[in-house]
């Protein structure tokens, strides 16, 4: 049997993570969240206090450090960085070093060695268009910016965080207009992806329409 390949993409905040989990889980296969390495990097180049527009020592700290995924939390250097990486700072600062081709490249790499193999579906912003050309499913996931920062800032006080919507939403507009215009790998519906606003729509709802896609 040939091995599935979901590829899921939008903008942050559009319900690609969740979605993606879920969807993982009644399909019984492997759930990648890209999001979470670039988020991973990001972690350990503010750890490391380096200059994060400095390219060779954001290529020393990609080149050192190792990440694997267990369950749903994410592993760096041995250790759980699953809530560590959704801190405020990190997410100020994603946005900047994924930007960079060194380490977009050996993402995308670590990425399809994951996907090698066995039946996937990754959420990220590049996943139909670079990750998984050839993926069996793509689909991208939009939503009202508003819409966005208000599921973010749910999501952040059921973590016992706290937020602003406003400044939420000012920096989703914010990662948004940086991730759609960077040169390598720009946020970019793949011309085969099959676009879903769900701003109006509930997680289950989303699932039914990709499940739908897929056992068609
Ligand atoms: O989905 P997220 O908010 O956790 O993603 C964090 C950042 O990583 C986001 O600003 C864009 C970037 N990203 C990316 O450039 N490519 C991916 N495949 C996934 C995320």
């Amino acid at each position: 049997m040939t091995n599935l390949q979901i590829a899921v993409d939008g903008p942050a905040g559009s319900g690609k993570s969740t979605v993606a989990k879920k969807i993982a889980e009644q399909l019984r296969i492997t759930y990648l969240d890209t999001g979470a390495m670039y988020r991973a990097v990001t972690y350990k180049a503010l750890e490391a206090e380096i200059d994060l527009n400095d390219q060779a020592a954001l290529k020393a700290v990609v080149d050192q450090m190792t990440i694997c995924f267990n369950q749903n939390s994410i592993i760096v250097d041995g250790l759980d960085v699953s809530e560590a990486i959704r801190t405020q700072r990190v997410t100020l600062n994603v946005s900047l070093v994924s930007a960079d081709a060194y380490v977009r490249s050996e993402m995308v790499k670590r990425q399809q060695a994951i996907a090698n193999g066995q039946s996937v579906i990754m959420d990220g912003r590049d996943i139909g268009t670079t990750v998984l050309p050839n993926a069996s499913y793509k689909f991208f996931l939009v939503a009202d910016p508003r819409e966005r920062a208000r599921r973010r800032l749910a999501e952040l006080s059921a973590k016992g965080f706290t937020g602003d919507l406003d400044e939420i939403v000012a920096d989703i507009i914010r990662r948004d207009t940086f991730d759609s215009n960077r040169e390598v790998s720009p946020l970019k519906k793949a011309e085969d992806a099959i676009e879903i606003d769900t701003t109006d729509l509930t997680i289950e709802e989303v699932i039914e329409v990709i499940l739908k896609a897929v056992r068609s």
